[in-house]
């Protein structure tokens, strides 16, 4: 028998390219510069302490946290590797202060490139999964000049969006907005195959994902959840539950688009003010939209995370996604109060 073809990411891009018309051939290119991006950003990752890249790099970004060598690494490979094709107009990432304008001595295309530049930061120096989420809009149309008003467009106009975990394997997970897809980087070919495709998330689950440090600190909806959860076969939901808590988004998603779960980092009252831990450009949209791809469903508690219409570039949010029926159960003990 032969074995089945492996299906390079090119191969995918060029066959949805041609059979669907998903992908006109400036975003397939920018796709193709993100993956390699990541798979230099593996490369980092994998040489650990050999290649002195664990550590802080003893600077802080603009939402005061400290920086890691690799944050500060990954986002220099990405800038990099988008800056120069043509396919860009700008990016925006967690780890620059204001969006990046593509330079004038490189020709500017349509589209604006946003990123997370290595998620799970506090997972690098212990050999956990980490990863990269990114995020692609079209420039509004008739615009000239690209400034920080064209980022600030809800998740539901992305055109493109993935994230790459470093972890046992290195996948890429990507959606073009037709269900989503994962490709595994194969080290001895360099280039990344197709895994899976139709990616599906159970509706039901018995697995949960929040920083259960700080129960005491949350508001009664999502107290109410987990209580519920924890109760087990004891309790009104009748079945026991599980727990697992990455400290890693990308990873704690990827866990979700395998087996399903529901993923919380809510609202709490450290810090009224701040509707939450995570960014909405950067991290709660893309993987709102890959969830919304593969079944799932993604709320700030009480509004579709893609409806969001942002007002400023870092904004955070408070995010609840994963398998559908979990979600919408913790969404409507929000609106119960
Ligand atoms: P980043 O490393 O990009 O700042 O993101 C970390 C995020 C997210 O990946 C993870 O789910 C969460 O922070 C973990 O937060 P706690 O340490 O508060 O659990
Ligand atoms: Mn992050
Ligand atoms: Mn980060």
């Amino acid at each position: 028998m032969t074995p089945p073809k492996k299906i390079s990411l090119t191969r995918y891009l060029v066959e949805q390219q041609r059979i669907d018309g998903l992908i006109p051939g400036q975003l397939r290119l920018l796709l193709e510069v993100v993956a390699r991006a990541c798979k230099s950003i593996s490369h980092a990752v994998n040489k650990g302490a050999l290649g002195n890249v664990l550590g802080s790099a003893q600077s802080e970004n603009v939402q005061g946290e400290v920086q890691k060598k690799l944050d500060i690494i990954a986002n220099e490979v990405l800038i990099e590797a988008n800056e120069w094709g043509g396919h860009l107009a700008g990016m925006a990432s967690e780890e620059m202060d204001a969006i990046y304008v593509v330079p004038n001595r490189y020709p500017k295309g349509e589209y604006l490139l946003l990123f997370d530049p290595l998620d799970g930061s506090s997972n690098i120096d212990v050999n956990v999964s980490i990863g990269t989420i990114f995020s692609v809009l079209h420039m509004p149309e008739d615009d000239r000049g690209v400034d920080e008003g064209d980022f600030l467009q809800p998740g539901s106009r992305q055109v493109a969006a993935g994230y790459c975990v470093y972890g046992p394997q290195t996948t890429l997970v990507l959606t073009v907005g037709d269900g989503v897809a994962m490709f595994t980087l194969d080290r001895e070919q360099g280039s990344f195959v197709l895994t899976q495709e139709n990616v599906r998330i159970p509706a039901d689950t018995q697995e949960f994902a929040i920083n259960m440090s700080n129960m005491r600190h949350w508001a009664p909806p999502v107290r109410r959840y987990i209580d519920e959860c924890l109760q087990g076969k004891d309790g009104p939901r009748g079945k026991d539950f599980n727990m697992r808590w990455i400290a890693s988004m990308v990873a704690d998603v990827h866990r979700i688009l395998t087996r399903g779960g529901i993923f919380m980092y809510p609202w709490d009252q450290r810090e009224p003010n701040k509707p939450g831990k995570l960014r909405l450009m950067y991290e709660a949209n893309p993987m709102a939209w890959l969830i919304e791809q593969a079944g799932g469903a993604a709320t700030n508690g009480k509004e579709r995370i893609l409806d969001l219409q942002p007002t400023k570039l870092h904004e955070r949010v408070s995010v609840i996604l994963g398998s559908k029926n979990e979600v919408e159960r913790v969404t409507s003990y929000h609106s119960e109060l």
